[in-house]
């Protein structure tokens, strides 16, 4: 897959993808956002990708956010039109997806790039990494589901807290209040990810799906219980299911066919 503002390429299963605007610190424009949603939609349907990790290029920042040039002139129907785009062809996308994403946060994560590592399900962050949601010194307000994903991650006080002040918070604050899974040195960063989705990958994959599926459905106004029920159900028609029970009686690893 050739890009203009991505790096992208699938290594063992896991689909590597790098928003290389290094020069603006990463920033989203509107052509990265495109090709975001196009790997996104290649990481659903591609038998080959298990997982996926997101980075930014370079040390200095994973996204500093929404490309701040783009949408200067921008009325309301237009910023509107900007959000509802963005939330259902990238960040919904991600976290309704049945391959688990993982944020390789390399350093500033401000604004869309805090709202892009939080619709990914897990979260690693560099040492040096600052995490913000600063869009009100601009006099705008987080637009790709930040004022929702940073409540649900951290609570409505320390939401509330850094989306008014726009203050950052350094990668150690960030794992102190749930914003983060683990901060790592920079050079373990992508490591750390590797094994997380290595851990995964010997998994039950239509089980793997299934548990985002009922975790995520517990944040959006669905009934968590009835989907945790439902999709438990649904395991039981699995052939993964009848090779990890033949597998446990039988006390060797399984081998899951993801069917
Ligand atoms: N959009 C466009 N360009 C950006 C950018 C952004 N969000 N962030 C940084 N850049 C560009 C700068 O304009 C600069 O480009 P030039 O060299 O051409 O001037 C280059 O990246 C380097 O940035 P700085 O010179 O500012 O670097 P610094 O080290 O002095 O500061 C920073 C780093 C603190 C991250 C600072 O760049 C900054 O505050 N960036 C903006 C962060 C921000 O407000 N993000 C929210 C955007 S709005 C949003 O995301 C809305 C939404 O929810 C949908």
């Amino acid at each position: 897959m050739a890009y203009q503002n991505l790096l992208s390429e699938v290594k063992e299963n896991i689909l590597y993808v790098t928003i290389n605007r290094e020069k603006a610190l990463n920033a989203l424009n509107k052509e990265t956002l495109s090709e975001l949603a196009d790997v996104i939609a290649y990481a659903e349907q591609s038998e080959d990708v298990s997982g996926v990790i997101i980075t930014g290029a370079g040390e200095k920042a994973f996204v500093a956010g929404a490309d701040i040039k783009e949408f200067s002139n921008y009325s309301g129907k237009q910023g509107e039109e900007l959000a509802r785009h963005g939330h259902e062809t990238v960040f919904n996308a991600i976290e309704n997806s049945s391959k688990l994403f993982i944020a390789a946060v390399n350093g500033f994560a401000l604004g869309g790039g805090l709202e892009l590592a939080m619709s990914c399900h897990i979260r690693i962050a560099a040492e040096h990494a600052k995490l913000g949601l600063p869009e009100v010194t601009l006099g705008l307000i987080p637009g790709y589901g930040g004022t929702q994903r940073l409540t649900q991650l951290v609570g409505k006080g320390k939401a509330i807290e850094m989306i008014t002040t726009a203050n950052m918070v350094t990668a150690a604050v960030a794992e102190q209040i749930g914003l983060v899974n683990y901060v790592v040195p920079q050079a373990e960063l992508i490591g750390k990810a590797e094994e997380i989705l290595n851990a995964v990958k010997q998994r039950a994959p239509l089980a793997v799906a299934a548990a985002i599926k009922a975790v995520i459905a517990s944040l959006n106004g669905d009934n968590g219980y009835a989907t945790e029920i439902e999709e438990f159900g649904k395991c039981f028609e699995t052939a993964d299911f009848k090779e990890g029970v033949s597998a446990f009686s039988e006390k060797r690893k399984p081998l899951f066919s993801g069917r």
